[in-house]
């Protein structure tokens, strides 16, 4: 018999894996299952990415090993698009790193700073990889809990000095998930002078920095002064550019940092596909012409999506960025019961606020992933399943 690792026991568990097999059986049974569970937008990637990478695909060079220096063309690419986004350079071929997807940079760069027993300080909710690349390399979590009276926002000087100080990483993501908050330049600051202070590397994961509503900007944390000695910033094209699937981020730091994450990646993986680089390298280029309607259809979702669990009975806040709303549950309706219920009962997947942690408890998550219709009607059967739920009905249809 083969025995597992503490680590990999370490690793909390998921509460709803099962939601993919109920989720087959109901189709099969042809109930229409409303999908919000996964932040995978229904767009179609842009043109100019499919063209670009059809023709990289016949490319015989770019189906060699890419290693970590991968394609030039991308790492430039990048760097032209922060350039033009926030207005500071970073150095194609030493302060930028192509990903394989920023969660793989996210859940390696632990590896790079850690030892066994140093802490990692992680939110909660939050996104799994930040626990799970946390757990892997030997480090120990430190969870902070994000509240709504704290407008979900990770605190570090409201953990222990003790901990401070045998911290190594923070996890620091805003736009957020699952939350949707979002930071200002005050909290960046005193985040940055906190991980200054006692030399804690700042992994801000900006995944969802343009898609943002009501003229929002969504800030890099390099707009704040010294990160550059302690932050690196994760980016992904996989949901500006509707690309999940394909696999493709990029990370931006100091030549000494972003050098670390590049040494621990060269023993684990040869990088990103470089047709695939090559293609994110041209939906870069034109990034601002291509996120614009993707941005505009995820603002228009989340005003219906609102709305409509508004009138719903639910008491949402309306989100400045990401693509989800983080709905809150009336304090009697355990999460998961409520997600498991919504999916047999009305056909609509959500995810529970438990699955990204017991903070998340007592709220669900909808991904903006389907068109305003769509979401009325998912808002409307969630209402009357909470009715249902609420009078102790049992309702067995949708
Ligand atoms: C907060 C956050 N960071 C990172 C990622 C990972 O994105 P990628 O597809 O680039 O690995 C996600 C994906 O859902 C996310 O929600």
């Amino acid at each position: 018999m083969i025995g597992f690792s503490d680590r990999l026991r370490a690793l909390p568990g998921y509460p709803l894996a099962e939601i993919p097999a109920i989720k087959r059986r109901l189709v099969e049974q042809g109930v229409d299952v409303i999908d919000l569970g996964a932040g995978d937008n229904d767009a179609p990637p842009p043109d100019i990415a499919i063209e670009t990478m059809v023709g990289a695909v016949r490319t015989t060079a770019l189906s060699k090993y890419g290693f970590q220096q991968g394609l030039p063309e991308f790492r430039q690419a990048a760097t032209r698009w922060v350039e033009r986004r926030f207005g500071f350079r970073f150095d194609p071929a030493t302060e930028t790193l192509p990903l394989i997807g920023s969660k793989e940079g996210l859940a390696h760069l632990v590896f790079a700073v850690a030892n066994p027993g140093d802490v990692a300080i992680v939110p909660e909710p939050g996104y799994q990889a930040y626990i799970g690349g946390a757990i892997l390399a030997g480090a120990e979590p430190h969870i902070v809990p994000l509240r709504r009276e704290q407008q979900f926002l990770l605190e570090l000087d409201q953990v222990p000095e003790s901990v401070l100080a045998r911290a190594k990483i923070v996890f620091v993501n805003y736009p957020n998930n699952p939350t949707a908050a979002v930071a200002t330049p005050e909290y960046l600051e005193r985040t940055v002078a906190i991980c200054r202070r006692h030399g804690i590397l700042l992994a801000y994961d900006n995944a969802y920095c343009d898609l943002t509503f009501d003229g929002y900007r969504a800030p890099s944390i390099f707009e704040t002064p010294g990160a550059r000695d302690v932050a690196v910033e994760f980016f992904s094209l996989s949901k500006s550019f509707s690309m999940t699937g394909w696999r493709i981020g990029f990370a931006v730091g100091s030549r000494e940092l972003i050098g670390a994450l590049t040494r621990v990646k060269s023993y684990i993986d040869t990088g990103p596909w470089l047709a695939i680089q090559k293609a994110g390298a041209a939906a870069l280029d034109q990034a601002e012409a291509l996120v614009a309607p993707i941005r505009s259809e995820l603002e228009r979702r989340r005003t219906a999506g609102v709305a409509a669990l508004k009138a719903a009975g639910f008491a949402v806040d309306s989100p400045k960025a990401a693509m989800y709303l983080w709905v809150p549950l009336p304090a009697d309706v355990p999460s998961a019961v409520f997600a498991r219920r919504s999916l047999e009962e009305a056909g609509v997947v959500i995810l529970p606020g438990s699955a990204f942690g017991p903070a998340g408890e007592g709220y669900f998550r909808i991904a903006l992933t389907v068109g305003a219709a769509r979401l009325g009607e998912a808002a409307s059967r969630l209402g009357e399943m909470l009715e249902r739920m609420r009078r102790g009905a049992f309702a067995t249809t949708a």
